[in-house]
């Protein structure tokens, strides 16, 4: 019998979502049912209810989740019913030919569950990022259960699921930011301060917090960042260069996704450098630089898809090293809502009020 719960759904192209009833089957081979605890509001709902993801309506949608198996199908040994889990959108299947080559954090066959949960009429629902969890339960895959530590608050460890690992991730795996290096980060939403926060753990000896938005910045000190830099007043490069002897920093974060951020990351970077996009443009987007500045500058353009994480490696880590107090991701969820408040947390979002609001059951 499949599990009847209340789910936020996107029927149409820009519409607004609304709840719904969602059919929920019992896990099948590999497959696990997770009783959602919490699951935060990202942008990429928001992308996939204006159709900027796919044209898959419709949609369930939420992704950074965490909770607790319910029940687990034929040969899942992975996860038991009972264990507290982040759920992750790379459940990676170790024979693709970036697992085959020991670089599992790049599968390009990353596995989600097999039966479709589906609207009460039967119509199946494309969930969010294979996962679909801004509903009482969800069935996914069971790689795409991480266990942590449960004594981690259910808010703040579903954060872990995206985009606070997307920027954690992008600072310490894609950059490989070290202790002593200087780092710059251009837009200091959710993800730009998750890189702040990376960047800080890995022992960055100044790291320059760059936005439009004052009250950005000013949560980017919070968590870690040693300077601020509102662009709209000032030229970022410039005041990069300033603060890191006229040089410009080892690595330079770009969490905004856009062709003019992007320019000022590959400017205000050293000689030899890095650069990281984490921030994800739109089709429409172009970019001119002279070639001859790409090879004169020298070092790495780095692309992070999702932090370059790897779950199961990272994600126990990082809730362990919140839970020691040198990780504030707390600072991360701005305001906990209830199910039929993630219209209003787009909104919110979109004003940039928030770096997360996170629905609680
Ligand atoms: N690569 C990945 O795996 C991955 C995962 C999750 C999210 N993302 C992407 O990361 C980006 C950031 O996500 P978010 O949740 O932090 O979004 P957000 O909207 O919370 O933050 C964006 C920030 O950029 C700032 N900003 C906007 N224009 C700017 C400009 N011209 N200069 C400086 N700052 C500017 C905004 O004020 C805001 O603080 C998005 O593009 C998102 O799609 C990537
Ligand atoms: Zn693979
Ligand atoms: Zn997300």
């Amino acid at each position: 019998m499949p599990h009847e719960v209340q789910g936020v759904v996107s029927l149409a192209k820009g519409e607004p979502t609304q709840l719904a009833s969602v059919l929920v089957p019992d896990p099948g081979p590999g497959e696990a049912l997770v009783q959602v605890q919490a699951c935060g509001v990202c942008h990429t709902d928001l992308h996939y209810r204006e159709g900027g993801i796919n044209d898959d309506f419709p949609f369930l949608l939420g992704h950074e989740a965490s909770g607790i198996v319910e029940s687990v199908g034929s040969g899942v040994t992975g996860v038991a019913p009972g264990d507290f889990v982040i759920l992750n959108w790379r459940a990676v299947c170790g024979r693709c030919r970036a697992c085959a080559r020991g670089e599992p954090w790049y599968c390009f066959a990353t596995f989600n569950a097999a039966q479709p949960m589906t609207l009460k009429d039967g119509t199946p629902l494309s969930p969010a990022l294979g996962i679909g969890a801004f509903a009482e339960k969800t069935l996914v895959h069971a790689g795409q259960c991480t266990k942590v530590d449960p004594a981690v608050s259910p808010a703040v460890a579903g954060l872990l699921g995206c985009g606070v690992m997307a920027g954690i991730g992008a600072a310490i795996n894609t950059g490989g930011v070290r202790r002593g290096q200087t780092v710059a980060v251009i837009g200091c939403g959710g993800v730009g301060c998750a890189a702040i926060a990376g960047a800080r753990l890995a022992g960055a000896a100044k790291i320059v917090a760059v936005d439009v938005d004052d009250r950005k910045l000013a949560t980017a000190l919070r968590i870690g960042a040693t300077h601020s830099v509102n662009s709209r007043a000032t030229d970022a490069v410039q005041a990069i260069r300033d603060l890191t002897g006229g040089f410009g920093a080892d690595v330079v974060i770009e969490a905004v996704g856009r062709p003019e951020t992007y320019e000022q990351a590959f400017y205000a970077r050293d000689l030899a450098g890095t650069v990281v996009l984490v921030g994800v443009p739109t089709p429409e987007m172009r970019l001119d630089l002279p070639l001859l500045d790409l090879f004169s500058r020298g070092g790495s353009l780095k692309s992070s898809w999702y932090g370059d994480c790897l779950p199961s490696r990272d994600f126990p880590m990082l809730v362990d090293l919140h839970l020691q107090g040198r990780l504030p991701l707390d600072a991360f969820v701005t305001e906990t809502i209830e199910l039929d408040d993630v219209e209003s947390a787009f909104a919110a979002m979109s004003r940039g009020d928030v770096l997360r609001s996170v629905v609680v059951f």
